[in-house]
């Protein structure tokens, strides 16, 4: 019988696969090193990479960012509207929704989101301030990883980028090239303040996964029953926007990325977007009332 999702291994395996992690070189994870081995697994992480992680090492959500955004995702249902909760559920049962995997947010850091006219509607957010012609594909995106929800495999193409835990905890899987049968490289579990990272040539490809607990997982398991949740800050440059390091020809930037459908096994392309953007989101989080 095969594992269980989301990375259908073993225990055996995973406990392999975590210490084969501590061993890649360059290392898998951005955190201060505690140790030669790890400064020197670090060293060979590309300066550009190194630039964005020194850049985000402070970022965290803050007490009332983070409550405010349990509060959105409890799956209590009263009379007030639980923002983030609708748009996972409408992510999956929506007209157009997506069974092969529980859904996360996505959150552009600038642009503009897909429920940005619902958050508005329902919570008295005035219009934007914002550029209004302003793009999906954002260079910073906010994630949010309700428990026991997972990613697809997915392959960044040749953006170069980090992905910084905010929030909670996130197990990351790297895998050689985007094949469901893929060899698996590593799996690393992050906690507020560590990053993993991506190049064209390293590690671009992984799977995104909130360990945290989930409560009751519904039977279709698609969606949980808390309010917990891990929370990442993504930045991915397209090839022309990084300066630090020179790169050739370009065809896959952040616009367009390509995945393994989880249910499929195929190899797919998605063209970004995201579900709220940041301002709308915030706004929507400081008229939360606080319990
Ligand atoms: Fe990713």
């Amino acid at each position: 019988m095969e594992p269980p999702p989301p990375f259908y291994i073993t225990n055996e395996q995973e406990r392999r696969l975590r210490i084969q992690a501590e061993r890649i070189e360059p290392a898998l994870v951005i955190s201060q090193p505690s140790s030669f081995d790890e400064y020197v697994r670090q060293l060979m992480v590309p300066p550009a990479v190194m630039d964005l992680a020194r850049k985000a090492a402070n970022i965290r959500l803050s007490a009332w960012e983070t409550q405010a955004i349990r509060w959105h995702l409890d799956p209590r249902t009263d009379t007030s509207p639980r923002l983030l909760r609708q748009i996972l559920h409408d992510k999956v049962y929506g007209e157009r929704g997506d069974k092969s995997h529980p859904p996360y947010i996505r959150v552009a850091c600038t642009g503009k989101g897909k429920y940005d006219g619902l958050a508005r509607q329902q919570h008295g957010v005035p219009e934007p301030a914002f550029d209004e012609n302003a793009k999906y594909g954002s260079p910073v995106v906010l994630e949010i990883w309700p428990a026991q929800h997972y990613s697809p495999i997915h392959s960044h193409g040749n953006t170069t980028g980090i992905i910084y835990c905010l929030a909670g905890q996130l197990d990351v899987m790297s895998y050689k090239k985007l094949d469901w049968d893929a060899e698996k490289r590593g799996l690393v579990t992050l906690t507020p303040g560590q990053c993993a990272w991506l190049t064209r040539d390293t590690y671009a490809v992984h799977k995104v996964f909130c360990p945290m607990d989930g409560g009751v997982m519904s039977s279709d398991g698609l969606m949980n029953d808390s309010a917990d949740f891990g929370a990442s800050f993504h930045v991915y440059l397209n090839e022309n926007e990084v300066h630090l390091d020179a790169y050739e020809g370009a065809d896959l930037t952040r616009e367009v990325f390509e995945y393994i459908h989880e249910t499929k096994r195929t190899k797919e392309k998605f063209t970004t977007y995201s579900d709220l953007s940041w301002p709308v989101l915030r706004e929507v989080l400081a008229r939360t009332p606080l319990e």
